[in-house]
């Protein structure tokens, strides 16, 4: 099935809805402390999306073919859990890694962006994981532009999870997104450059890998939504919501707070 193509109005609402979604997790960044739970990050989001900014939390009951409707704003997912974490009663403590993850709707358009927090001082093995997954998100998206592969993405952001010893989770991908929180295409973590659709200005989809510091291999809670590790080793993931615009690509979700690209990427990113 063809990829749908933004056009230039769809594209200003997109930059819209991104900022607005990356603008919740600069507002949610003081509150990420030892002792707060889980339950309150997501209910000063969903305080803040919608009294402050007039946005819809999309998770909040969606509800994908073979799922229960989702019952958050957001997602928690705390050190082995690798995504779609429920928040609850979980409290946070000195050395955890919590992502959180965050789409709005605005007008009927989607912003989709996660970030990683240390609470407290993190462990090196859990901060380097943080780090060079943040480095697998930024290879993925230096390599959007027209007439690229959604296969080239996939093969650097693998090549450098497992060329650090990691490795990429499968199950789940990146995802166009627009009117709807998840279209086509499906935007692997993994893969060989040159292979599956080429990319063309106005397509807009996710990047977003999640990446273990054990085994690949993951388990469903019986919330039906969490989503752990196997092997109970740490996880990590970032997402970006990417515009492929005519020379290259536009990250969407930006915001003042937002972790820049590494500095040690600075290079990939001219050639
Ligand atoms: N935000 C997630 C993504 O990046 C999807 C979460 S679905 C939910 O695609 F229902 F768990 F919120
Ligand atoms: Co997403
Ligand atoms: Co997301």
């Amino acid at each position: 099935m063809a990829i749908g193509l933004k056009t230039p109005q769809d594209i200003e609402r997109m930059r819209i809805a991104g900022k607005l979604a990356a603008e919740v997790l600069d507002y949610i960044a003081p509150f990420v402390k030892a002792g707060v739970t889980t339950g309150e990050l997501d209910r000063l989001c969903h305080e803040y999306m919608v009294s402050v900014q007039g946005t819809i939390p999309a998770p909040l009951g969606y509800c994908p073919p073979g799922y229960r409707p989702y019952p958050k704003a957001i997602c928690t997912s705390v050190n082995n859990q690798v995504c779609h974490g429920i928040p609850g009663e979980k409290v946070l403590k000195k050395g955890d890694v919590v992502n959180l993850d965050i789409t709005t709707i605005k007008d009927g358009y989607h912003g989709d962006t996660s970030r990683m927090f240390c609470v407290g001082e993190p462990s090196i093995a859990a901060k380097r994981l943080c780090d060079v997954t943040l480095e697998c998100m930024w290879l993925g998206i230096l390599q959007v532009k027209p007439g690229a592969h959604l296969g080239d993405i996939g093969h650097v952001i693998q090549q450098h999870a497992e060329k650090n010893g990691f490795s990429v989770v499968r199950e789940f991908c990146g995802h166009g997104i627009g009117t709807k929180f998840h279209e086509e295409p499906q935007v692997l973590h993994y893969g060989k450059p040159g292979t599956l659709t080429e990319l063309k200005a106005g397509m807009i989809f996710t990047i977003e890998p999640m990446i273990n510091a054990g085994r690949r291999e993951i388990r469903e809670l019986a919330d039906g939504w969490t989503i752990v590790t196997k092997d109970h080793s740490l996880s990590a993931q970032w997402e970006h919501t990417v515009l492929v615009t005519e020379t290259g690509f536009e990250v969407l979700t930006v915001s003042p707070g937002m972790p820049a690209m590494p500095a040690s990427l600075d290079n990939r990113q001219a050639a």
